[in-house]
């Protein structure tokens, strides 16, 4: 059951989240501003906004981010981490070249051990400075997709998985 402190808790980490991942310049955004009215004040001044662009529920992004990284996802990470980001049965297991295949990001692995600011420098600069494989996209993607992307395949998560997520790295 949704408490009343439970919308505000959900309130506080979505912010928190915006807040670490828009640079300054991006935090006077007008759509970012309409969105943190939304959630401070009331959906009543949302007027304004798309009712697409709407946070969903209990989760800091929008469905139109979703959208966007279901796009971005499936041309530059679903070739190694599957269509649904489901990775392969054996991804424990080293690879005929002795590397880790690319994980699950689908809940179904550990993506939900590391907050919004690990996932983000992952997707950036990739795995290889950490002898992993895995390219960086800061060249390929703006921050905004980086961002989308990493909602789409939040978005995959099942709740438990997401609400202990977010108690661990929004609630403390
Ligand atoms: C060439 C294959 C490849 C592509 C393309 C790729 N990844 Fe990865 N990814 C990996 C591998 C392999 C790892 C494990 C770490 C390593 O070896 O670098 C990984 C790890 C990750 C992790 C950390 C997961 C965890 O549980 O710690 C995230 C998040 C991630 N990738 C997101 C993405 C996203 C988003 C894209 C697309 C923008 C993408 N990756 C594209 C291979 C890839």
């Amino acid at each position: 059951m949704r408490t009343h402190r439970g919308n505000l808790n959900t309130c506080r980490y979505k912010n928190r989240a915006y807040a670490s991942l828009r640079s300054p310049h991006q935090r006077k955004s007008g759509s970012l501003q309409c969105r943190m009215l939304f959630l401070l004040i009331s959906p009543v001044l949302l007027s304004g906004c798309s009712a697409n662009d709407e946070a969903l529920p209990e989760r800091w992004f929008s469905a139109t981010q979703v959208e966007q990284g279901a796009n971005i996802f499936a041309s530059n990470c679903a070739v190694c981490h599957g269509e649904r980001a489901q990775s392969t049965p054996d991804w424990k297991k080293v690879d005929s070249n002795g590397a880790y295949p690319a994980p699950p990001l689908d809940g179904s692995a550990h993506a939900w051990h590391h907050d919004l600011s690990v996932l983000k420098k992952t997707i950036a600069h990739g795995g290889i400075p950490l002898g992993g494989t895995m390219p960086a996209f800061a060249d390929k993607l703006s921050e905004d997709q980086q961002v989308a992307v990493i909602a789409y395949f939040q978005n995959l998560w099942p709740d438990h998985i997401y609400r202990k997520w977010a108690e661990r790295f929004f609630n403390q």
